[in-house]
């Protein structure tokens, strides 16, 4: 992909790329896999936090009173795609203890092709919220674009999407429905292959994280 979209977000720093080329290698554990998954996962929080709302509150230190500044974690949902993005809340949680979760169950209707809902359950008032997608995978892009769709009906303050790594296709996808919706992500692999999984990429995302292959 020559030039990414201004709303996509390369997340370059070494750490991230470091454990990220840990995961994709075959041989690692479904236990290392998954360490170095919530670690990842962490350090994405922190990317995707950074412009997060402020306020001002008075604290005392042993020496003076002062002003400091919080954010509120509980206007902030992360919203998991069933079941892979379930492997990303732990991580997001340890930085973002007081965020809310919601969950979206997708699957691929094998006649249509298209996402069909079987699971959706979110916090109330998500008018108030700000959202976080987070699915490890973003490739051909047709379950986030479902999530959006159906996100976008609650009317939240903010939608951003994060996932491990993407390719062309994926961020053409979501970007061309939903160009208003940031991306962030650890690599733009080179391409889908015709299952639907990103090459080089790092397989089943899903049966990494649980184990289940
Ligand atoms: N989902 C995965 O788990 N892996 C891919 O490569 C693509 C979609």
């Amino acid at each position: 992909m020559p030039a990414l979209p201004p709303n996509v977000h390369l997340i370059t720093h070494p750490l991230v790329q470091h454990k990220l080329t840990l995961m994709r290698r075959k041989d690692a554990s479904t236990n290392t896999f998954r360490r170095l998954l919530g670690e990842l996962s962490s350090l994405m929080a922190y990317e995707v936090t950074r412009d997060m709302p402020m306020q001002e509150v008075q604290v005392e230190t042993p020496l003076e009173t002062m002003t400091g500044r919080v954010i509120d974690g509980k206007k902030l949902v992360f919203v998991s795609i069933l079941r892979a993005g379930n492997g990303i809340l732990e991580g997001m949680l340890s930085v973002v203890p007081g965020a809310r979760v919601g969950h979206v169950g997708l699957y691929r209707d094998p006649k249509t092709l298209q996402a069909v809902e079987y699971y959706f359950k979110m916090p109330q008032d998500m008018q108030e919220r700000d959202i976080v997608i987070v699915d490890p995978m973003l490739a051909t892009g047709n379950s986030a674009i479902a999530a959006v769709d159906r996100l976008k009906k609650l009317a939240p303050k903010s939608i951003k999407f994060v996932c491990l790594l993407t390719c062309p296709e994926g961020i053409t996808a979501l970007h061309g429905a939903h160009p208003d919706v940031p991306i962030y992500t650890a690599a733009v692999d080179r391409q889908l292959n015709s299952h639907g999984y990103i090459l080089p990429g790092l397989g089943d995302a899903g049966d990494r994280i649980f184990g289940t292959k």
